[in-house]
C-alpha cells in the first residue's frame, strides 16, 4: 500500500520524535494531542529539535522549512480521516489506548493501518477494540526517535502479512532497522531491559550502592552509553512504572514488579528528565 500521510496521536517524548522522523523523511504528517496546551508543547518539542539540527549543521534552513511544511498540528482527531497509517503514542495505559483505537477506527479509511508505540501492552487487546484487527500492529520506536535507529515491529495473532509488509516498508522508508517480535509483554527489548532497570532501582533503594556508582559501573564496566538510573530518567519514571505494571501482570514474576521507590517518585511528580527531576536533577 502506498502511504501518503501519517497521523501521530500523542506528541509527548515519543510522539513528537516520531512525527519529526516522518516529516524529515518527506511524509506528510498530522499530529494531535489530548488538548491544545499539550499540542502546543508537542509542537515546541519538534521545533526545538529541528533548531538543534539547524545549529549543529545537520539541517539546512531549507530542510527545516520543508519539514515544517509537511507537519500539521491539529486538535481534531477527525482530521486524521485522510491518514493511511496512524501511530499512537499516548500514555502507556490500556484503557486509554482502547478508547482511542475505537474512535480512530471510525475516523480513518478501512484500509488504513493503526499502529501503537506501546512498550509492553498486548497488541491484540488494542486491536480487538477495532473492526480491523488484521490492520493493527505494534511499532515500538526508541527514545529519542530521531536518533535511535530501531523499530521493533510487533505482530499480534491477528495481524495480516500485508500489514506487516507495509509497516516494514514504512519503517525502512524512515531509515530505521526493523526487528520483528511476537505479541508477548515487553516484546524483545523491554523483556530484557526492564528486569535490569528494576534491579538497579532495588540496589539503590536498599543502600547497597550509590546512584553514581551504579550508573558508572554499567557505563564503564559494560560499555553502556548511560547507566540504568539515568536511562530511567530519560524513559520517564511514569512510563517505566506503567511498563513494569503491565509486565508484572503478564508474567507474575517479581523481577518486573515496580519497586516501591519508583512508585513514590512517580507520586511525587519526579518523572525524570521531562519533569526536571528524577534520580538526577535537570
Ligand atoms: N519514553 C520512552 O522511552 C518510550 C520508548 C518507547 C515507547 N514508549 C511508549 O510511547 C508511548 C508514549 O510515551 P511517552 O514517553 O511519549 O509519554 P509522554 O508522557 O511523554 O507523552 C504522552 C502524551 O500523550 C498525550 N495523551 C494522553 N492521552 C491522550 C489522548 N487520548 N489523545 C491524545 N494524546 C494523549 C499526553 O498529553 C502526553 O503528551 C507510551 O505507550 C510508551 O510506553 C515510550
Amino acid at each position: 500500500m502506498e502511504i501518503g500521510s501519517v497521523g501521530i496521536i500523542g506528541a509527548g517524548l515519543m510522539g513528537s520524535g516520531i512525527a519529526e522522523v516522518c516529516a524529515r523523511n518527506g511524509i506528510r504528517t498530522l499530529v494531535t494531542e489530548a488538548g491544545t496546551e499539550q499540542l502546543a508543547a508537542g509542537q515546541r518539542r519538534v521545533t526545538a529539535s529541528l533548531e538543534r539540527g539547524r545549529k549543529t549543521g545537520k539541517l539546512s534552513d531549507e530542510d527545516v522549512d520543508r519539514i515544517n511544511g509537511l507537519l500539521t498540528f491539529t486538535p481534531r482527531l477527525e482530521d486524521f480521516a485522510e491518514c493511511d497509517f496512524c501511530v499512537e503514542a499516548i500514555v502507556e495505559q490500556l484503557p486509554a489506548k482502547v478508547t482511542l483505537f475505537e474512535r480512530l477506527d471510525h475516523i480513518v479509511s478501512e484500509k488504513a493501518i493503526l499502529a501503537t508505540n506501546t512498550s509492553a501492552l498486548p497488541i491484540i487487546e488494542i486491536a480487538r477494540a477495532t473492526r480491523r484487527p488484521d490492520r493493527v500492529i505494534g511499532t515500538h520506536f526508541f527514545n529519542p526517535a530521531p536518533v535511535m535507529n530501531l523499530i521493533e515491529v510487533v505482530r499480534s495473532i491477528a495481524t495480516s502479512d500485508e500489514t506487516l509488509q507495509d509497516t516494514r516498508a514504512l519503517g525502512e522508508r524512515l531509515g530505521k532497522r526493523i526487528i520483528v517480535a511476537q505479541d508477548r509483554g515487553g516484546f524483545i527489548v523491554n523483556l530484557l531491559l526492564i528486569p535490569f532497570l528494576t534491579h538497579a532501582i532495588r540496589l539503590y533503594e536498599s543502600g547497597f550502592a550509590t546512584r553514581d556508582d551504579i550508573d558508572e559501573g554499567m557505563r564503564l564496566g559494560c560499555g553502556h552509553p548511560m547507566g540504568p538510573l539515568q536511562l530511567l530518567d530519560y524513559i520517564g519514571l511514569d512510563t517505566a512504572m506503567f511498563v513494569c505494571e503491565s509486565l508484572y501482570e503478564e508474567y507474575a514474576n517479581s523481577d518486573f514488579a515496580p519497586p516501591p521507590l519508583l512508585r513514590r517518585m512517580v507520586s511525587a511528580g519526579y518523572l525524570g528528565k521531562k519533569s526536571g527531576r528524577g534520580f538526577y536533577e535537570y
